[in-house]
């Protein structure tokens, strides 16, 4: 009998037949996101770091990892994008990040990553740092899509207490309160210990819990390894030849981070989901250098245009790639997931407004070219300058001068902006901190000042030749910047204002305790 045990032969035909169709249309995958804070490109083993990650660097070796992958150089602006598929011209969140008294989210009319998976079949589930806006209840993460939430909602809390301080500027107070929920509610039984600790063990659960046939979607957002530079002792033992203070806790808090993502994954090996999984890790954003990040040999930091600033740590791993080992040169950035992670769920992305994003799977997966030739950075009219650069570079604003022979007439080139095609990349207006940062523990420089005047403000590269943005063209191809002048100019018309609300004093959280919704 060719039939199942206990299975008529006569009923067999049919039984078989629908068994083999349902083997043939494999079931949509789980799909695990693991994003990381502040990481920076020179702060894994595979690019050479002194600081040890063998988790990363061996799932990013046995999947694809992205070697011309972009986010934004922010917190806020990433994470919009990633969940929204969507520039931040298009969500009026050009302008800095979302902070903590500021009576803005990412705008409710967008619809989300964890919505569109949901619709199409998914159990949803966040741990970690949402950073979107939480003025209001509607902005929460349960309220965008999100079956369960497990984290904190602003970000660079205390790693221990789960407290955050902020200066109320209209009531000159520093308030500290608890930026900890699971679900809607305050989260008071957590004190002591170190988040990336919790948040693994929360995914772990998830991963332990999920015994439905519904695909799972986790969303995994690490407080690590952003600053306050907290990491449990044991982590820094490693790493006592570095000198450098910061960078030495900030070397045991990306190993810290490193196990937990081996956990993450001996867990879906464990309970069975590995083999129907897809998982992407990214970065944020660049490394902060004054925070024991670093991104070396590329120019910049977190909070610049650089490449420093976007050029992003990433990999997928998966069994179900086509393709493994290799490294992508292809162009991907951060608004890529959503369009690439709905189709592969085999949902539809109808209900978002029009997407900046792409879908990269076959360009991950197999190889082909990517479609994505064009990436706007950024354009920000209101940047006016990051932190100190340095006690040099600090520029708050940029004389207003036609320096020959770029005038304004295309592009206001004293707007922070940059827009990369193909393999040219335009920075205009002030990118933010220009200098490149030697890793402390390979030269006893903590920085090679670039030798831009002042009044520069403008930049042309070849950066699939020169990513580390030495050897400045605009000169020499004029046609080139022109052309990218005008695509600047065709993304600025079409964008919205910028949303970045005045501090409402009302979110004080003396009355409840914590950090919260207040409007
Ligand atoms: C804010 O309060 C501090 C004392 O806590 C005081 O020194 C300072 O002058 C105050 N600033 C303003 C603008 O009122
Ligand atoms: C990883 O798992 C081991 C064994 O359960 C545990 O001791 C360790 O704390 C975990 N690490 C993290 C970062 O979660
Ligand atoms: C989404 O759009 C596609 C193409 O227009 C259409 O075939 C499909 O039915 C739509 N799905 C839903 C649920 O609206
Ligand atoms: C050009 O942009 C700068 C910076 O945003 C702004 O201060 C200036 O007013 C703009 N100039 C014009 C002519 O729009
Ligand atoms: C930059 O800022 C530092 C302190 O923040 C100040 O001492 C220095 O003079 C500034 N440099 C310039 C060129 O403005
Ligand atoms: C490092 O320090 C030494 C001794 O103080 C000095 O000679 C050297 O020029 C410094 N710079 C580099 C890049 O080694």
């Amino acid at each position: 009998m060719a039939g199942r045990a206990g299975v008529p032969p006569r009923l067999c035909l049919l039984w078989c037949a629908l068994r083999l169709a349902a083997a043939a249309r494999p079931s949509a995958p789980h799909l695990v996101l693991v994003l990381a804070d502040d990481l920076g490109w020179g702060d894994v083993g595979w690019h050479g770091s002194a600081i040890r990650t063998p988790r990363l660097d061996a799932l990013g070796a046995g999947g694809v990892r992205l070697e011309r992958y972009y986010t934004q150089p922010l917190c806020t602006p990433s994470r919009s994008q990633l969940l929204s598929g969507r520039y931040q011209i298009h969500t009026g969140l050009q302008h800095q990040i979302i902070w903590p008294c500021q009576p803005s989210c990412l705008p409710l009319d967008e619809k989300l990553l964890p919505e569109l998976l949901k619709d199409a079949g998914y159990v949803t589930h966040m741990v970690g740092k949402w950073h979107l806006g939480m003025y209001r209840k509607e902005c929460l993460p349960t309220r965008r899509g999100f079956d369960t939430y497990f984290g904190y909602l602003l970000g660079s809390e205390d790693y221990y207490s789960h407290d955050h301080c902020v200066l109320i500027k209209a009531k000159n107070v520093t308030r500290c309160a608890l930026d900890f929920r699971d679900g809607e509610e305050v989260a008071t039984g957590f004190k002591n210990l170190y988040s990336t600790n919790l948040f693994t063990e929360r995914a772990i659960d998830l991963i332990a819990n999920h015994k439905t046939e519904k695909p799972l979607f986790l969303y995994l957002a690490f407080q690590s390894v952003h600053e306050p530079l907290e990491v449990p002792e044991e982590y820094m033992k490693p790493y006592s030849s570095i000198k450098d203070e910061k960078r030495r806790h900030y070397a045991g808090m990306v190993t810290l981070m490193d196990e937990a993502v081996g956990n993450l994954t001996d867990a879906l090996k464990r309970y069975g989901l590995w083999d129907n999984t897809v998982l992407v890790f990214s970065t944020d954003n660049g490394g902060q250098t004054m925070a024991g990040g670093n991104n070396w040999p590329l120019r910049g930091r977190k909070w610049t245009l650089w490449e420093g600033g976007v050029r992003g740590v990433g990999f997928v791993a998966s069994p179900l790639l086509k393709q493994k080992g290799v490294e992508s040169h292809e162009l991907i950035h951060i608004s890529d997931w959503l369009p690439t992670l709905v189709h592969l769920a085999g949902g539809h992305t109808n209900g978002t407004k029009p997407l900046d994003g792409f879908d990269v799977w076959k360009t991950i997966s197999e190889g082909r070219p990517s479609p994505r030739v064009e990436l706007l950075h950024n354009i920000d009219p209101m940047f006016v300058d990051d932190y100190p650069c340095l006690g040099i570079d600090n520029r708050t604003s940029l004389p207003q001068i036609n320096s020959f022979p770029w005038d304004n007439t295309l592009f206001n080139i004293s707007m922070h902006a940059a827009i990369r095609h193909g393999k040219w990349k335009l920075l205009t207006g002030y990118p933010g901190c220009s200098h490149w940062f030697p890793p402390p523990s390979l030269f006893n420089e903590s920085k090679i000042q670039s030798s831009d005047p002042p009044t520069k403000r403008l930049w042309l590269f070849d950066i699939v030749r020169d990513p580390e943005e030495k050897n400045e063209l605009s000169e020499k191809y004029p046609h080139v910047v022109k052309k990218l002048l005008s695509r600047l100019q065709y993304y600025y018309k079409r964008s919205v204002p910028v949303f970045y609300p005045d501090e409402d004093p009302n979110c004080d959280p003396a009355a409840t305790g914590a950090w919260g919704p207040w409007a």
